[in-house]
């Protein structure tokens, strides 16, 4: 995917960034790295299919306007639409209730893209750390770069161990619980990374810490090319859960923070009755959110 940047003069495109009025092309992302593009274009403009699932993002469609990218074929995909607005809706409500609890905490969103979940977290006290690749690290850089000392982005590849230490977690937590974020982005790696991320977490994070992070079954791997907005990226389904409890079975120290939540909540009495038709043959939910704590 090419994405090139225009300049619109609000605070988030600083104009020695990009030249006000001058169009640059900026990158090229590629595979899992464009799919990016998709929960931004849920948030910007997802509600207007599904307005009782609006997220009230204020800086998805800014951005999008930024990228001169064509966002009408992801549109297209409603079901990725309906999903991603409702985990936005649960990591809102799960991440007000950590730091309701934990006001000075940190929170970390891992895999970031365009995101910028700190803008319902911020509770003035708070700190926040956006990650991705580097590549994507550049184009955030220009579009939602580091504000009020409170925010940061940082580069990281969390295909490769040692993330926790290469983002200086044990210094942002300061002892304390952190928030952890990871959506819309494991199901792009590989098993034995998912687990290895999950045991890097439970083995780091301080008592009290928490991982959100969302999933599909794992009978959705290798079928990207039935999604009408996965499919066009390359990028490729490659992790997925066999069953629910599988986890807590990635490290000894992992515990549930709450119930996980299924997206068929979002369908009623259907939906529930759907996947309890499917569960003998999908192991788990279809797409699902977790909270898992040490
Ligand atoms: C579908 S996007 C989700 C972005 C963001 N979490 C959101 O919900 O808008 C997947 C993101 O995961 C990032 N990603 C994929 N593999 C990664 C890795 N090994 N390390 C860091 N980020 C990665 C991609 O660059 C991309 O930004």
């Amino acid at each position: 995917m090419e994405t090139s940047l225009r300049s619109c003069g609000r605070s988030h495109c600083p104009p020695g960034a990009v030249p006000p009025g001058c169009t640059v092309r900026l990158t090229q992302l590629q595979a899992v790295r464009s799919t990016l593009l998709i929960p931004l274009v849920a948030r910007a403009y997802g509600a207007r299919c599904y307005p009782w699932l609006d997220c009230h993002d204020a800086d998805a469609a800014h951005l999008l306007g930024c990228l001169q990218t064509e966002v009408a074929p992801l549109l297209q995909d409603r079901l990725v639409m309906l999903n991603v607005l409702w985990r936005t809706l649960v990591l809102k409500a799960w991440g007000q209730a950590f730091f309701a609890r934990h006001p000075h905490a940190a929170g970390v969103s891992l895999g970031c893209g365009l995101s910028n979940p700190f803008q319902w977290l911020d509770n003035g006290r708070n700190r926040w750390l956006d990650a991705d690749l580097p590549e994507v690290l550049a184009l955030r850089e220009q579009l939602l770069p580091e504000q009020g000392g409170r925010r940061h982005n940082a580069s990281i590849d969390m295909a490769r161990d040692g993330w926790w230490d290469a983002l200086e977690l044990d210094r942002l937590a300061a002892g304390g619980p952190l928030w952890l974020l990871c959506e819309g982005v494991l199901m792009y790696l590989p098993p034995e990374r998912v687990r290895a991320l999950l045991a890097e977490f439970a083995e780091r994070a301080a008592p009290g810490s928490v991982l959100v992070l969302d999933a599909i079954s794992h009978r959705g791997i290798g079928q990207a090319r039935h999604s009408p907005s996965v499919g066009p990226s390359g990028a490729e389904f490659r992790w997925g859960l066999q069953h629910s409890d599988e986890l807590l079975q990635a490290h000894p120290r992992l515990r549930l923070w709450c119930p996980a939540r299924s997206v068929a909540e979002c369908y009623g009495v259907f939906g529930w009755a759907a996947e309890a038709w499917s569960l003998p043959w999908s192991g788990a939910p279809l797409y699902s959110m977790h909270a898992l704590r040490v």
